[in-house]
């Protein structure tokens, strides 16, 4: 049997996602912290479609994690022919006064777990006729961001890598496709603590079903770098065309702490 692995399944876009792809029928192996979360959603997913769903309940910002995900696999011997890396969240603050532990476990879990589980799954990848990776950015990534210094730039690290393999897989079975969300309707803003952008954010956002179903097919026709939305791909022209110190002092305004 194989599976899709999508971390952080538990909430928002991952959660999304996996809906999604259990009405294709796709069988699920779904990845977050929160244990009771995932057993509710695989009972959900398993009593509502004719799949096959595994959780594992795992803290993917701990540096053995990728290693515990491709040793499950092995062990198991499963197969696993698409590999999402949705899991993330946001550090809010100037980078002096945010906690430097804080903000390198959001790093790891956004640029370490993800090279990490990307190059350990790629040889489970390689066997499937077909194969993707779907990598979720970010619009953050487009430009820097003060006040969101490290996600900005942790989400701009995920868009160059998944170019970049995007290239060097381009004859292989694995496509790679890099998603770049503007705000969706999810926990995040709240998780983050960004109150004070919590209403703009939700009125200018999409639901988290919207977003993955424009993942899924950015994905399925093997683009390289999608982002969704007619006002994010207008904010990333904004942003990678206007002059750079004229581009941070608005986000700076937008996202000020
Ligand atoms: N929402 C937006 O506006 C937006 C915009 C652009 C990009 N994104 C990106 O979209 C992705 C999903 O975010 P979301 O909006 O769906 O946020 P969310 O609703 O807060 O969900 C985040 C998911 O990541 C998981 N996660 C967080 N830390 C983890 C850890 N240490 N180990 C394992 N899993 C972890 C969470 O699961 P547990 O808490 O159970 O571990 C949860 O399933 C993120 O990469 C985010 O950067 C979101």
């Amino acid at each position: 049997m194989s599976y899709i692995l999508i971390t952080g399944a538990s909430k928002g876009i991952g959660k999304a996602l996996a809906h999604e792809l259990a009405q294709k029928k796709q069988n699920l192996f779904l990845v977050a912290r929160s244990e009771n979360e995932l057993k509710a959603l695989a009972e959900e997913l398993k009593s509502r479609h004719p799949i096959d769903v595994i959780i594992l309940s795992l803290d993917l910002s701990a540096a053995d994690s990728a290693q515990h995900i491709a040793d499950y696999i092995a062990e198991r011997k499963l197969s696993i022919h698409t590999l999402i890396n949705n899991a993330g969240y946001a550090v809010w603050g100037n980078f002096e006064s945010n906690s430097l532990e804080e903000q390198n476990r959001m790093l790891w879990l956004h640029i370490q777990t993800v090279v990490n589980l990307t190059y350990l799954l790629l040889p489970f990848l390689k066997k499937e006729k077909q194969a993707y990776i779907l990598n979720i950015g970010s619009t953050a990534a487009y430009q820097a961001v003060p006040t969101l210094a490290l996600y900005a730039a942790s989400k701009s690290f995920i868009v160059s890598f998944s170019r970049a393999l995007h290239f060097e897989l381009r004859h292989s079975n694995v496509s790679v496709t890099c998603v770049s969300p503007g705000p969706v309707n999810t926990n995040f803003v709240n998780r983050a603590g960004m109150q004070a952008i919590a209403e703009t954010a939700e009125k200018f956002g999409i639901s988290p079903t919207l977003l993955a179903q424009k993942a899924l097919q950015a994905m399925y026709a093997h683009k390289t770098e999608y982002v969704p939305g007619f006002s994010n791909k207008l904010g990333v022209f904004f942003a990678t065309h206007f002059p750079k110190k004229l581009v941070e002092k608005v986000v700076a305004t937008f996202y000020k702490h």
